[in-house]
């Protein structure tokens, strides 16, 4: 008997990527349902070897459902989460709507996996941004080892965290430019063609952006609040892959080798770091891969306990469907939760 899932969004990029990583994981599901918006029922996607038609979020009942994977922006996610909580069906949402609501837990099964026990409030449990993500897998074992103080990221971030949409902008202005057609920015603020840009998500007061301030505040919710960090993010002409160049200032020492041994034994962690010409890693090879991948741990000579680093993942996987998962076998595992059909 297993459990349960409704992927909701599952037309769309996180949404598909749920689907495949339910059925390579053999999550122990008993049924799994397709839902997305009215524009898409019927619309087939794969889950596994199986092929599923998309039903209407709006009229689907969750009383039978134990667990539902939502990936379909923050507005639907504001107004469905509670509403399916209400009906003891437990969201993994991958919006923001709900990531810093202090009865909501924001998890990464690598760094807080005991916070998921925290679901019962809200019935709803927040997956974190997509460089949020990679990024506290890498600083978690760092930070239990020399206690991590302050961080400076800047992100290359794909095109594919910005959705369908995203994607289909840079192909298509990437083929503009090619047969010089005129090209026509409609997802991204400026052309991201063959450019990139320093924007990603809205302006705040401050003159950072609303993607800069949730690595902050969700890295302080996720690992330790204490921990001062600063982003630049910046929106890259790759397809799939958010890449991520690290400064990290600690409370102690920490030799780069020692922390190369570290992230080796880390969970969810490769450490590709070989001094030559391609011997670290680029979006383009962790596209489709598990693992946050980390290269070019360096000494940062201008602090007194510094290090630098490079980190990529596939942004549709690490940074949101896979965690998704990951943190529905939180649940399953710990049997936090009980497949209502055998309850009943
Ligand atoms: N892409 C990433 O790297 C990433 C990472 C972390 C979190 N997220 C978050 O995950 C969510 C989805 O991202 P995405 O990249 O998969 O976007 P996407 O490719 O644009 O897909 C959006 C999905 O939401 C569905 N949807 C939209 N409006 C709906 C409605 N009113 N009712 C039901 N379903 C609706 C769409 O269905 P239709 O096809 O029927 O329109 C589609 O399945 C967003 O909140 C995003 O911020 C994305």
């Amino acid at each position: 008997m297993g459990y349960k899932v409704a992927v909701a969004g599952a037309t769309g990029n996180v949404g598909r990527e749920m689907l495949d990583i339910l059925a390579e994981r053999r999550f122990p599901v008993s049924e799994v349902v397709a839902l997305a918006s009215s524009r898409s029922i019927g619309t087939e996607v794969s889950f596994g070897d199986k092929i599923l038609k998309c039903r209407h979020l709006d009229t689907y009942d969750f009383s039978d459902t134990d667990i539902c994977l939502m990936s379909a922006g923050g507005d639907v996610a504001r107004e469905w989460a509670p509403r399916i909580g209400a009906k003891g069906c437990v969201v993994i949402d991958n919006s923001s709507a709900w990531r810093m609501d202090p009865d909501v837990p924001l998890v990464v099964p690598e760094v807080n996996a005991d916070a998921a026990a925290g679901f019962t409030k809200k019935h709803i449990i927040a997956n974190p941004n997509c460089s949020t993500a990679q990024l506290v897998v890498a600083l978690k074992p760092l930070h239990d080892a020399a206690k991590i103080k302050r961080v400076v990221v800047s992100t290359y971030q794909s095109v594919s965290g910005a959705g369908k949409e995203g994607m289909d902008e840079l192909f298509s202005q990437t083929r503009s430019v090619f047969v010089s057609d005129p090209l026509e920015s409609k997802k991204f603020p400026k052309r991201i063609a063959f450019n990139l840009i320093p924007q990603i998500d809205v302006f705040m007061e401050d003159g950072f952006t609303k993607e800069e301030w949730k690595m902050v505040v969700e890295t302080k919710k996720i690992l330790d609040p204490k921990i001062k960090l600063v982003a630049t993010c910046v929106r890259v002409p790759v397809f799939i892959g958010h890449s991520e160049a690290i400064n990290i200032e600690f409370e102690n020492p920490l030799s780069p080798e020692e922390a190369r041994n570290i992230l080796r034994e880390a969970p969810g962690v490769l450490v590709i770091d070989k001094h030559e010409p391609g011997g670290y890693i680029t979006p383009h090879e962790a596209a489709g891969e598990d693992a946050t991948y980390i290269s070019r741990i360096r000494d940062d000579p201008t602090v007194e306990n510094g290090l630098v680093l490079w980190c990529v993942s596939d942004n549709l996987r690490k940074g949101a469907a896979l965690n998704a998962v990951q943190i529905a076998e939180v649940l399953a595992n710990r049997k936090l939760i009980t497949p209502k059909q055998k309850a009943a």
